[in-house]
């Protein structure tokens, strides 16, 4: 068998579409989130089969115009009584938090450890029933870590890889988890492991020097009689579709509808799913002390947030949403005019023409999370910005911003500097904005998702 004829089997908790036909209307809903942002694009081009468990879901979704789909769609029905630990438990109560290195909100205790087991297992499963023996298993995130450890033990010739589209932490952060072992023993089970970052890579590396047996060197495991390799990838978006999208008259006419709203105010947009790793209140109040600063700020400024609702059963995300609720309410209560309102707050998805618009509306677009595995909303409004112009406002924080050096830099954790930051970024003379998005766009072509997927896919067949 050619390598070209090797068929790629994608594996994710969230799957990518769920189609809908009422009345004879047809309707694709795409799931939220960068993870199949990027990799959809990457089967269409390629073919395949993706491996799912949840499907897109209408309140985290984005419609797309009907898409012909290239490759299959295979999906797993987790057992009942292991969904709601696997997924909401484990997976985002304990594991998302802690990858993100926000250990206080975590309670490690009381996570239903059995139930991630269980449904790895199954997913591992599934995805030998689905594919041959020389496919290439390509099995992704921090909610499958065991899989490619079982499908290993039935499989020892499989060739697997696993992609990390979060952060990982340093050994004392990951070191929290009891199942630090188990989890790394089950990575251990691939030939090939993925990270945006070589620092998130280093530490993956560190994790496994100190809480295992095993010989690490440069970029390699040596886990029994295998070599486990860690390569370098930062993900990207899929650059000529997104530009072409850009420009097209649908998205031109709903710009034009976006600007008459905001009239002559200068627009600064926030596209978030509504997480607490993306610093959502931290910006609100950086907002705020922007339009406090000087009593003309509210005529000359408005804030589009979109928030995209996310894992709306884990309690931190309930509780998340209510802080904002409150925090927008009151900064519009305070600093609203009739017929002219700072804080435009979109908790909803929005179809993907839709949030082209905004990305070619706004004058500056404000990306501050704490702390994010690359950030691909950053990737996209360079992508749309066609002209070079606009400015994007970063948080160091992002993996992006390792790329992405030529945007506003910011801590967002310092309300201040990000204050002075945006007031920065809405006064930019045209010469210094040009420069910069210039500078940006080369970095956005330059990590297209399709090369990313060319480097991995290339050193999975490789190895
Ligand atoms: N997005 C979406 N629906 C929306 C707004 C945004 O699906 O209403 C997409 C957006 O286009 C981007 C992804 O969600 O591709 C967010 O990816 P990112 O890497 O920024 O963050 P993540 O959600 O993966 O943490
Ligand atoms: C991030 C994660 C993905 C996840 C997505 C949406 O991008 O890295 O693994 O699919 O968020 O989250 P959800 O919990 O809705 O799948």
């Amino acid at each position: 068998m050619t390598k070209k004829s090797r068929k790629l089997v994608v594996v994710s908790n969230r799957g990518p579409y769920r189609h809908e036909a009422t009345r004879g209307k047809e309707r694709w809903v795409r799931s939220a989130g960068g993870l199949v942002a990027a990799l959809d694009p990457v089967l269409q081009r390629r073919g395949g089969v993706w491996v799912s468990a949840k499907q897109a879901e209408d309140f985290d979704s984005i419609t797309v115009a009907s898409p012909q789909l290239e490759y299959e769609l295979a999906y797993i029905a987790l057992k009942r009584g292991d969904e709601r630990g696997f997924y909401e438990g484990v997976s985002n109560g304990v594991i998302w938090p802690l990858l993100h290195s926000f250990p206080p909100t975590i309670r490690v205790g009381e996570a239903p450890w059995p139930n991630y087991v269980n449904a790895n297992r199954e997913f591992a499963d599934m995805t030998l029933s689905t594919s041959g023996p020389s496919d290439l298993i390509w099995v992704q995130d921090y909610q499958l870590m065991l899989v490619p450890g079982f499908i290993r033990a039935k499989r020892s010739k499989a060739r697997v890889g696993w992609f990390c589209h979060v952060p990982w932490p340093s050994p004392d952060t990951f070191g929290i988890l009891p199942w630090r072992q188990e989890i790394l023993e089950g990575l251990l089970g691939a030939d090939l492991l993925g990270f945006h970052l070589s620092e998130y890579a280093q530490h993956f590396r560190e994790c496994v020097e100190q809480f295992t047996p095993y010989r690490v060197s440069r970029n390699a495991i040596q886990y029994r009689s295998r070599t486990v390799k860690t390569i370098t990838a930062p993900i990207g978006v899929p650059v000529d579709d997104l530009q072409a999208l850009a420009i097209d008259p649908d998205v031109e006419r709903e710009v034009g509808r976006i600007r008459q709203v905001i009239g002559k105010r200068q627009l600064i947009l926030g596209v978030d799913r509504l997480d607490y790793t993306k610093g959502i209140p931290e910006r609100l109040a950086a907002f705020e002390r922007l339009l406090r600063r000087d009593r003309s700020a509210r005529s000359r400024y408005a804030l589009i947030q979109v928030m995209v609702p996310s894992r709306t059963d884990v309690k931190a995300y309930a509780d998340l949403k209510e802080e904002i609720d409150r925090m927008v309410g009151d900064i519009n209560g305070r600093y609203s005019d009739t017929g002219r309102i700072p804080i435009h707050y979109l908790y909803r998805n929005l179809s993907q023409r839709a949030l082209f618009a905004h990305y070619r509306a706004a004058d500056v677009a404000w990306v501050t999370p704490l702390r994010d595995g690359m950030n691909l909303v950053a990737h996209e409004y360079v992508a749309a910005r066609t002209n070079e112009d606009g400015v994007l406002v970063l948080s160091e924080f992002a993996g992006a911003a390792k790329h992405l050096k030529a945007a506003v830099l910011v801590n967002p954790y310092d309300v201040e500097g990000t204050t002075d930051a945006v007031h920065h970024a809405l006064h930019m003379k045209r010469t210094e904005m040009r420069k910069r998005m210039k500078a940006l766009r080369a970095e956005v072509m330059r990590l297209d998702v399709h090369r990313w997927a060319d480097k991995y896919i290339g050193a999975l067949e490789g190895v």
